[in-house]
């Protein structure tokens, strides 16, 4: 919940209190407010109203899905604690949360990219391993994975950091620049990880595989091997790409979070160096940025899908707009081209 002078309220925004006026209700708790609202709130002396924040909303809207993100993170973190104080592994639980995830991300990508922006600076690492993990998925999804591909990529992205299980939290949640002894400390986790799935489960090989190269670049730049291009597991490719991605739009101790289209952008922008181009398009396409079908809010103040994205300029897909929140007589559906709309922009991906 946060607290927002009225001049701040926007149509589409939850009350998440009563609001009383000298002891007479103004608004009532769950209101979604419209401009009539704000407008009749303005004649009031109140100085702030308590809306609910964007995760707020999330946790009302979807019961079935958080749940299930949150079961999830909680195996993860018991996983991560179990390496952490060499109890035994249970495989069960990591196995039964990859395809509970999996089989609901395929039946709604969308619910699950929102539900990835659940971000927490404190609990970063097992945010970011359930994070990686869905958003390998979608990218799964939409490469035409095989069932069992789309199995194994997914537990590969779901431990793929199991190697920092070890590292002291003085490292980890180090809200300044590391040493170059804490450096080396950071990067070996990916020896660390892979080392770890060897000693202590029976995974396919692949996902040790995974945890040793998700830190390779395309052009040979990145560690521990520096090995380049296809000589780089496919897997790890689509990890490695999908962790920049949370990694750029998560709120860390030490910085704020990106928003989505800059993230994108930094990833378009490395496209050819860093990552494999062609899972550069798929990914600006399904994933990052705008995916189609994602409800969007322009700046114009109309709400709508995202139909279709220029694959060269992502960042300016074409809006079939449902609803204008600052003009509701205009009637819809009609579709805006953000390419030719210079002036018009996203603000943000929301669900209504
Ligand atoms: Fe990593």
């Amino acid at each position: 919940m946060r607290r927002l002078p009225i001049i701040h309220l926007e149509p589409g925004m939850i009350v998440a209190e009563d609001i009383l006026y000298h002891d007479c209700p103004v608004l009532l708790k769950n209101t979604q407010l419209t401009k009539k609202h704000i407008d009749k709130l303005s004649l009031f002396t109140i100085p702030e109203i308590p809306v609910c924040s964007d995760q707020d909303q999330i946790i009302s809207i979807l019961p079935k899905e958080l749940v299930l993100y949150k079961e999830a993170q909680e195996t993860v973190h018991a996983f991560f604690q179990n390496i952490k104080f060499n109890q035994p592994l249970n495989m069960g639980s990591v196995d039964q949360v990859v395809q509970d995830i999996t089989s609901s991300v395929y039946d709604d990508e969308h619910t699950f990219f929102q539900l990835s922006s659940l971000k927490n600076k404190d609990n970063y690492t097992y945010f970011h391993c359930l994070n990686v993990c869905i958003y390998a998925i979608i990218m799964a999804k939409h490469l035409h994975f095989s069932k069992e591909d789309t199995y194994l990529l997914s537990i590969s992205a779901l431990l793929h950091d199991i190697g920092k299980a070890h590292i002291p939290d003085g490292i980890l949640l180090k809200p300044a620049k590391l040493s170059p002894t804490e450096f080396l400390i950071m990067r070996n986790h990916t020896v660390e990880g892979s080392s770890i799935l060897k000693r202590h489960t029976t995974l396919p090989e692949v996902i040790s595989q995974v945890a040793l190269e998700h830190h390779e670049k395309w052009d040979g730049t990145g560690y521990p091997l520096k090995k380049k291009g296809t000589d780089i597991h496919l897997f790890s490719r689509i990890i490695g790409l999908v962790d920049t991605y949370d990694a750029l739009t998560s709120e860390r101790v030490y910085k704020p979070p990106e928003p989505q289209y800059k993230a994108g952008e930094y990833i378009l922008s490395l496209s050819g160096y860093a990552y494999d181009p062609e899972l550069v398009k798929v990914f600006l396409n399904h994933v990052a940025m705008y995916p189609i079908g994602a409800t969007v809010l322009l700046t114009s103040g109309e709400v709508g899908s995202v139909v279709s994205v220029p694959p060269d300029v992502p960042w300016r897909p074409k809006v079939k707009v449902i609803l204008h929140r600052n003009d509701p007589s205009r009637k819809t559906p009609y579709v805006v081209d953000l390419l030719y709309e210079r002036t018009t922009f996203i603000e943000k991906i929301i669900k209504d």
